[in-house]
């Protein structure tokens, strides 16, 4: 049993939060106005512009002035966000609940990092690289085609198989570097809606597929049942097929050749009939939804390559680096969370967007969902007492400008403000010029539009000047003063997404320490999961029926009177 952690302090009794609490009451007494403080200060965007290798960040539509930031920064010391990083960075048991260590920083480290981080009595990045070499091994010869099916053929299609932390991270990077692809196209399977494999498996050659189950603990109900699917399509396919005999041997070799494991727990993969030699590990220091750059990345290795993998990785490097030695004050790791603990503890604003002007980024606001709601959405602290304010901002977004016609009126004139974060590349994979035009520009001139749209407004006389009826101007104005952040990058690339992941990683650390809770255990998800098993004898039996509530037993009822 995790012995009990020292308490950590109540961020909402100290002086540096009563001082944001005072200057929160005097910005809106005084009025809250970016045209102003534009208009105010020339140096505005300058001192609140911060460049990476990857990016240039612009904070300044944020509704802050140089004292909230300061006040902000004095409240994360306050907080211990750089002792706690650096204890996380060196390896410590910071997961107090699962008497864990968070170390997915050493996932990305370099080689020539073996020997200087010993976590749990072993020498950690010495064991990460030796698992990231038998991966490359492995995916060279994937990748050559020396690698062959049960029948002779050459691996072209993979099915990554996973839920949660094993499934959004791959498919995410999958889907958003998909420009840069050069070995086999990679399906993913996660829901235990059979709708899921069908639709994925159903015009795949079995005979050219490899199936990869990730799970960390091997005992996920939902990858587990996927991986059986799977195992049964694939044998029964071959051997109707003729591709095999239905002797136990052949079908011992076909499931060999064609699935391989990631996971933690090595004896479970070898049960499930995976040899252990095809299976692929790592440690319980790496949380599920900080795991994509480990070896639950393999189908990632196996569609971009070792370069492409160990540019991903040194771009998540470059972030970690950046975060634990840029002083707070120009961090913008740190000054980004801080503003989302701005807007959610002082303002009240309950929810942020995250609008990637890039398709291939289409699935990063749903990697985000599990990323910061699974890590801070907790209502105790890390030693067990309550918080002692709102945690867990709701995350959610989609790509611009499909949201621009969905959603963004609401951030544009709705009763409840959204801080929203804008990512966008000054370059394109698909350079087009239509009639003309490029069509990079235009779509850019809308990530560039709409910040500016939501900062500054449309005033009443500037809507009455364009000859609206005067009944009309209130529907036409915009107040302005909607806050964002904007995201510039160069190029996306495997290593600008690996900082652009690192960077909302320590986004959601330094939130959770300045909570007191622990970001890196989900107890949360397990009730659903404990319910489920219960319910399911309830679908047939009626002494199981019985022992349900009234609400359960009249949803059962309806679905044993309408199951054809
Ligand atoms: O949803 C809970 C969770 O434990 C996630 O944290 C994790 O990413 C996911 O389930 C999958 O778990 P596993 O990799 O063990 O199958």
């Amino acid at each position: 049993m995790p012995a009990k952690p020292a308490a950590p302090i109540d961020i909402t009794a100290t002086p540096e939060w009563k001082a944001l609490a005072d200057h929160y009451a005097k910005l809106q007494e005084e009025g809250i106005s970016l045209k102003d403080w534009f208009a105010a200060d020339p140096e505005r965007v300058a001192k609140l512009s911060f460049t990476t290798d990857d990016f240039h960040f612009d904070l300044s539509k944020n509704l802050v002035t140089d004292e909230t930031i300061s006040l902000l920064l004095d409240l994360a010391r306050a907080a211990g966000v750089e002792e706690r990083r650096d204890a996380m960075y060196a390896g410590e048991h910071i997961n107090t609940t699962e008497d864990r260590a968070v170390f997915h920083t050493g996932l990305r480290r370099p080689a020539s990092d073996i020997g200087k981080f010993i976590v749990d009595d072993r020498d950690a990045i010495a064991d990460v690289r030796e698992v990231l070499d038998r991966m490359y091994a492995f995916a060279d010869r994937v990748r050559s085609g020396e690698w062959k099916g049960v029948t002779g053929k050459a691996i072209e299609n993979v099915v990554s198989i996973g839920i949660g932390g094993s499934d959004l991270g791959p498919v995410m990077i999958y889907e958003t570097l998909k420009a840069f692809r050069n070995g086999p196209a990679c399906r993913f399977v996660s829901n235990i809606d059979p709708n899921d494999i069908a639709e994925k498996v159903k015009d795949l050659d079995p005979e050219t597929t490899l199936v990869i189950v990730v799970s960390k603990t091997f005992t996920t109900l939902e990858t587990i049942t996927n991986a059986k699917m799977a195992r049964w399509w694939l044998l029964d396919s071959l051997r109707k097929a003729g591709a095999i005999d239905g002797s136990a041997e052949k079908e011992a070799e076909a499931i060999a050749k064609h699935f391989v494991a990631v996971s933690t727990n090595l004896e479970l993969v070898a049960d499930f009939g995976i040899d252990p030699q095809n299976a692929f590990g790592f440690w319980s220091w790496v949380g599920g939804r900080f795991s994509t750059d480990s070896a639950v990345g393999l189908a990632l290795i196996l569609a971009f390559g070792k370069e492409g993998f160990e540019n991903l990785l040194a771009g998540f490097h470059d972030m970690d680096v950046y975060f634990q030695e840029t002083p707070l004050e120009k961090n913008v790791v740190a000054i980004m969370a801080m503003i989302n603990i701005w807007y959610n503890n002082f303002f009240g604003f309950e929810t942020h967007a995250v609008l990637p002007y890039n398709q291939y980024l289409h699935r990063f606001p749903a990697y985000l969902q599990q990323l910061t709601m699974e890590s801070n959405g907790k209502s105790v602290r890390w030693d067990g007492s309550a918080v002692t304010c709102g945690t867990g901002e709701i995350f959610w977004g989609e790509p611009g400008t499909n949201g621009q016609h969905a959603f963004y009126q609401l951030i544009h004139q709705g009763t409840k403000p959204v801080p929203a974060d804008f990512i966008a590349f000054a370059n394109t994979a698909n350079p087009i010029q239509e009639s003309g035009q490029d069509v990079h520009e235009l779509f850019l001139s809308n990530f560039l539009a709409q910040t500016k749209a939501l900062a500054f407004g449309k005033t009443a006389d500037e809507v009455r000047a364009e000859g609206t009826p005067e009944w009309i101007v209130p529907a036409r104005c915009f107040e302005g003063n909607r806050p964002t952040t904007s995201i510039f990058g160069v190029d996306l690339t495997p290593h600008s997404l690996g900082a652009l992941i690192a960077l909302y990683e320590h986004i959601v650390f330094t939130e959770g320490t300045v909570w007191g809770i622990d970001s890196f255990d989900q107890w949360g998800v397990e009730l659903g999961k404990q319910l489920a098993k219960q319910i399911v004898p309830a679908l047939h039996d009626d002494e199981a029926l019985a022992a349900q509530d009234a609400s359960t037993k009249a949803l059962i009822e309806f679905y044993r009177a309408n199951r054809k």
